[in-house]
């Protein structure tokens, strides 16, 4: 640098000492952006650990304040996180949930042992009924997950009946007597979770003619007919979204796929979720980006059997997964939530808005108490986590269209032998009308500064939320619930342009004015 700053100026090239450092954003006008899903900011709640027991559904008669069962608080923070989707019933849990158990009185409802998540009593105090009171209370859309796995094309079928049928079939009789005159709007159904590992341990192949067979017999009236998806792979396994894509050609929107980030990337030492060191820090961040290769890979076995991607690829499951903490039951997957995971949502995030295009749903796992949760509950207690603060920061990137952008002379952030891009962005035109830019540094050591040039959009001023804090696992505990949340940002443009400075591992979204 120091050389090559005098020569640059020798040459007449007037750039100052931050330009040349700076990481230089501009839009991109060889490609066009995709409208942004607002369910790719979906949530999942599986019955996992306290994910719906404690931490949403506390029943009708408990002392917390609740509405249907439904605690108010959680509610409240949920609505004003714009929840567009919850997945539900599962996961594995799925593939084992038999949905007449979860209908009808509650004390009349059978306790099952949830064989896949510490072995601990399932009622079934929710079942459907509650699910939808739960998703028309935030305003979202409901997605399904059927069980494939020990279920039967005929259970399956009459469970979409009964949510769905509108004249005097007895399923339809059955729903009004439990208490339900109109149909539950079904917005999408999968059939099953997870085929390769526990949903069934299935191959495609085998996978591809059980989704058909399933499929034949799942009918539903036109004006409620949901959005088919059917379960694909996971990590870098292109083989179910090519195997799905080249042989189904009907009643199939989407194929499913999953990646969780693991510190480590080994599933028997994960890595901590607090006191963890900076290759741990790095490591997630380097796993988190693989997922745009996951998602580029999987586009491309899909554009050759789908070319007008017709079918959609939902991330139906993504997110950090940490070891247990002690003394915590193993099967409940709780962690604690740090801005390390509120970085890991936003680069995620940036990910998906580039591919827009066939990402039109992505839940991350889970909304509450599970794996990296939006919000922990300790019993009446309730805290939002630095991830919750990054989903309410890109809220207006909900149904935006893409900006594609150009970073260019994006410094690399290095530790030992792992190095990373330090800078990512995005930006869209939003349904308000006006542009906003995200901006992550990845570097939890240095500031970084990015200097953007959106060509024929002038920047004024931009104001909105900055995330940041001295720690790299800087969290919420129950004793301090806003030891770590956003703050109010504003800056001005220069002759249309605009400098920022980044601080070390932060995240920026604002409003272009
Ligand atoms: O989200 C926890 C579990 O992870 C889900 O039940 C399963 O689908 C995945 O393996």
């Amino acid at each position: 640098m120091r050389v090559i700053k005098p020569l640059l100026l020798a040459l007449g090239f007037g750039l100052s000492a931050t330009a040349l450092a700076a990481t230089q954003i501009q839009l991109d006008s060889s490609t066009q952006g995709a409208v942004i899903n607002k369910n790719i900011y979906g949530q999942f709640a599986e019955h996992l650990g306290r994910g719906i027991y404690e931490g949403i559904w506390v029943g009708p008669d408990s002392k917390i304040a609740n509405t249907k069962g439904w605690r108010n608080d959680v509610l409240a923070a949920l609505k004003d996180l714009q929840v567009p989707l919850v997945r539900w019933p599962g996961g594995c849990f799925a593939d084992e949930y038999h949905w007449r158990d979860g209908i009808g009185p509650h004390k009349q409802r059978p306790v099952k042992v949830n064989t896949n998540w510490g072995g601990v009593e399932e009622d079934n105090a929710v079942g459907t009924h509650e699910f939808f009171e739960l998703v028309e209370m935030l305003g979202a859309e409901a997605y399904v997950n059927g069980n494939l796995g020990t279920g039967t094309p005929q259970e399956m079928a009459e469970w979409l009946e009964y949510m769905t049928a509108e004249g005097k079939s007895s399923l339809a009789e059955l729903r009004r007597k439990n208490g339900r005159d109109k149909p539950f709007k079904v917005h999408y159904f999968a059939v099953g979770n997870e085929a390769w590992g526990c949903g069934g341990n299935m191959t495609p192949e085998y996978y591809t003619n059980l989704y058909k067979h399933y499929t034949t017999f799942l009918k539903a009236p036109a004006n409620n007919t949901p959005k088919w998806i059917a379960s694909g792979g996971h990590s870098e396994d292109t083989s179910w979204a090519e195997y799905l894509t080249a042989n189904v050609k009907q009643k199939m929107d989407a194929v499913s796929f999953h990646y969780y980030t693991l510190p480590t990337g080994q599933w028997d030492v994960k890595g901590a979720a607090l006191q963890f060191p900076e290759s741990d820090w790095i490591s997630t961040m380097h796993r988190t980006l693989a997922m745009d290769g996951f998602i580029t890979n999987n586009k491309v076995v899909m554009d050759k059997h789908d070319p007008e991607k017709k079918v959609g690829f939902y991330v139906d499951e993504w997110g950090t997964w940490y070891d247990v903490e002690k003394g915590d039951n193993p099967g409940f997957l709780y962690q604690q939530n740090s801005l390390r995971d509120a970085i890991v949502a936003a680069l995620n995030f940036n990910i998906f808005h580039k591919h827009a295009d066939r990402v039109h749903m992505t839940n991350i796992a889970q909304m509450v108490n599970v794996l990296q949760a939006m919000i922990l509950t300790d019993k009446e207690k309730m805290l939002l986590t630095p991830t919750y603060h990054a989903f309410k920061m890109y809220v207006p990137f909900q149904d935006a269209t893409a900006l594609p952008l150009k970073l260019s002379n994006v410094p690399d952030y290095k530790l030992g032998e792992v190095s990373i891009p330090a800078v990512s962005a995005t930006a869209a035109k939003a349904k308000d009308g006006h542009v906003y830019l995200a901006l992550v540094n990845a570097n939890p050591n240095k500031a970084e500064t990015a200097e953007i040039n959106l060509a024929g959009i002038s920047i004024n001023t931009v104001s909105g939320q900055l995330l940041t804090a001295d720690a790299m696992d800087a969290h919420n505990t129950f004793a301090k619930p806003e030891a770590i949340k956003p703050k109010a940002f504003s800056a001005k443009g220069e002759n249309g342009k605009l400098s920022l400075e980044l601080p070390a591992k932060s995240i920026l979204v604002v409003k272009v004015q």
